[in-house]
């Protein structure tokens, strides 16, 4: 009764879901994903309910690691180089030694993706400082524990795209390292539940009146014709849909600026965007309970859509 586990439903009775749930995959919630999932752990591809990760990993211990997630579609992924760049640049920043050369991250993606049925998936890439005895300070000689893992992506549901979505303002109580793509996501995590918990999906972040991000996607503001986002800094983590929207605006003929925004500018927006390799680009079409402009999605996001949309395609 394990395997059955992975393809339940989430409104499958409670029972069914007790009666499936075992110590290694208590609480995982794979509803959807149809079919049995294989990951990869330190070299080799595994069951996912079979992996295992000693509890001294300090992934674990200290939330001491990095990671990526990196879409694919029909098959292949999308803007990979500049995902396998970011990842370098995070295991830099942190001071983990790169575990894999180009070659062998491209390879492991590939098998990853070659081994699930899914046209579309996302991959999950993570890599921490490995497993010593508990002291802050690296240990020497320990091998990083190199984790991924794929699921079926799902595009945001039409009624998204075409009515938006809600967000919160909230103040950015996060690190001052926000650039790195850090599993410790603590203060994104306490961020996101407190917009679940008023009803939104997402909220817009603030640090000394200035706009940063939200919890899990870069912010944008149209005025007009023209787009804004905030600065490639150590304040936001650097999408890689950043290069892709400013490609994008480029095609579109949108102008596109990147600058400290302030809150009220954000309060007076035409439109409010937000982007993630998961969520694409969607609408904020209220803030706060307030209308974002009219209230609808604009044309800068109709726009910036199709655009994405063509290049997923691409
Ligand atoms: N999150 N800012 C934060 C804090 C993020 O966590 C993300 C992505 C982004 C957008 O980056 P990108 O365009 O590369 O997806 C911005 C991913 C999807 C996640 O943690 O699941």
């Amino acid at each position: 009764m394990v395997a059955p586990h992975l393809g339940r439903h989430p409104d499958d009775d409670d029972e069914m879901n007790t009666a499936t749930h075992t110590a290694a995959t208590a609480g995982v919630d794979t509803a959807g994903a149809g079919m049995a999932q294989t990951v990869y752990l330190n070299g080799a591809f595994t069951p996912l309910e079979e992996a295992r990760v000693p509890v001294l990993d300090r992934g674990f211990i200290f939330g001491d690691g990095i990671y990526e997630v990196v879409p694919a579609y029909a098959r292949r992924p999308f803007r990979w180089p500049q995902h396998l760049e970011r990842l370098k640049r995070s295991l830099a920043a942190v001071g983990i030694g790169n575990p894999l050369d180009d070659a062998g991250w491209t390879r492991l993606v590939t098998e990853l993706i070659a081994r699930h049925e899914w046209a579309d998936q996302f991959v999950y890439l993570q890599v921490t400082r490995g497993v010593a005895r508990r002291d802050h300070a690296f240990p020497q000689g320990v091998a990083p524990t190199v984790f991924a893992m794929t699921s079926p992506l799902v595009p945001p549901a039409a009624e998204l795209v075409a009515q938006g979505v809600a967000a919160i303002t909230l103040p950015d109580e996060r690190w001052l390292h926000c650039d790195i793509k850090s599993t410790s996501l603590l203060g994104n995590v306490l961020a996101r539940q407190a917009a679940v918990q008023a009803g939104a999906a997402e909220c817009v972040m603030f640090r000394d009146g200035f706009l940063t991000e939200g919890s899990a996607s870069n912010i944008w503001v149209a005025r007009g014709e023209r787009l804004y986002g905030p600065p490639k800094d150590n304040l936001v983590l650097t999408g890689i849909r950043y290069g892709l929207i400013e490609e994008l605006c480029e095609r579109t003929g949108i102008a596109l600026q990147l600058r400290r925004i302030l809150r009220e500018e954000v309060q007076v927006a035409d439109e409010l965007l937000l982007s993630s390799a998961t969520k694409e680009v969607l609408p904020i079409t209220t803030l706060d309970g307030r209308p974002v402009g009219s209230g609808r999605p604009g044309p800068v996001f109709a726009k910036l859509h199709a655009a994405y949309q063509q290049a997923k395609a691409g």
